[in-house]
């Protein structure tokens, strides 16, 4: 069987959201049942925006685990890695930043849209991210990354610094491939897309009130004033959540039908549609719950992966070095091998 090697991440930013389990956990979740899968905590890619911060990252560190881990995510299957505990991130991004040019990266979306957003003048860091987030797929030489569309663009750059890579120092790289999930973005309470940054998120580790609240606030069809004005369905987020998490077919195709007649109102819509998430939630709630009552098994997880990892990337970035004429072999390889690990506040 030929196993694809896949890696992928979040940033720490957040409890995670409805969002992220359908656009990405579910596909991870997946993946990991049949490839070889490493999934990443993108921490120092959190320094971008939050660097003045420290113990908000340190606890979003645990709280993704917490949610990964609830989701289904199996640490016996995939590797979590830490990504500030694995220096050989930050050394290759340095060697491979010197193959991509400034005004590549300037032209980056995501840089001009929070360039634009912050309205100060941008960091060194910020203008690198998509250079980190590079050496992040590279280092374990991945053949697929399943990623949002948003992230394409950083795709498409770890593709070219391996296309230019390859020829000039000896093949090293394959040249990693996007696998875009087929789910669209998850609209948030307020109708646009759903983000932690937005306030309009729906949390796995939400409680089921907090759930039929939020449920009970969400957006639907502005121009409805009355329950019995006949409604829309299409484009409504009422129904692309129940259409995703009510598995009741059945009442889904009632509700709409009488929805667009005028003769179901938002309250009911909303009420069933929160009992739905509630049912869908309840096993993952119930596996968090658990997991957050023993933080040190989930900072155990997270350091078996790292540990695990090691060695693929110092074995990356020793043929990296060698190749670039840096430190030969020998001196990297074994000695990144004997180092400790470096994780701070979570030993
Ligand atoms: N930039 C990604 C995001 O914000 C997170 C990330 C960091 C990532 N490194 C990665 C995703 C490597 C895929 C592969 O979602």
């Amino acid at each position: 069987m030929n196993r694809e090697r896949i890696l992928t991440g979040h940033r720490p930013t957040g409890p995670r959201h409805l969002g992220h389990l359908v656009g990405t956990l579910q596909t991870w979740i997946a993946l990991q049942e049949r490839d070889a899968c490493y999934f990443l905590i993108a921490d120092l890619h959190v320094l971008t925006t939050d660097y003045a911060h420290p113990q908000r990252i340190q606890a979003n560190v645990l709280e993704v685990v917490a949610d990964w881990l609830a989701a289904g995510i199996d640490p016996q299957r995939s590797t979590l890695i830490l990504q500030s505990a694995v220096p050989e991130h930050t050394q290759l991004a340095l060697a491979l930043s010197m193959l991509v040019s400034t005004a590549r990266l300037q032209r980056v979306p995501t840089f001009k849209d929070q360039t634009r957003e912050l309205g100060l003048q941008p960091s060194l860091g910020l203008l690198a991210y998509p250079v980190l987030q590079a050496a992040d797929i590279l280092l374990y030489k991945a053949t697929r990354v399943p990623v949002g569309e948003d992230q394409l663009p950083h795709l498409e750059l770890a593709r070219e610094i391996a296309r230019r890579f390859n020829p000039l120092f000896g093949v090293t790289f394959p040249e990693p491939q996007a696998l875009l999930s087929s789910v669209p973005r998850l609209p948030g309470l307020d109708n646009r897309a759903m983000h932690t940054s937005y306030g309009n998120t729906l949390l796995l580790k939400d409680t089921p009130e907090e759930t039929t609240r939020k449920v009970m606030s969400m957006y639907s069809d502005p121009t409805r004033v009355h329950p019995n004005d006949p409604g829309h369905v299409e484009g409504n987020p009422l129904f692309v959540y129940h259409t995703i998490f009510n598995p009741d077919r059945a009442e889904v195709e009632d509700l709409k039908e009488r929805y667009r007649a005028g003769t179901v109102g938002d309250v009911e819509v909303k009420q069933r549609l929160a009992c739905a998430l509630n049912e869908a939630l309840a096993p993952m709630r119930e596996r968090r719950r658990d997991l957050a009552q023993h933080p040190e098994r989930l900072r155990e997880v997270l350091l078996d992966g790292t540990q695990a990892a090691r060695p693929l990337a110092a074995q990356t970035l020793a043929e990296v070095y060698e190749r670039m004429g840096l430190a030969p072999r020998v001196a990297q390889g074994e000695h990144a091998r004997a180092l400790p690990l470096v994780l701070g506040a979570f030993c």
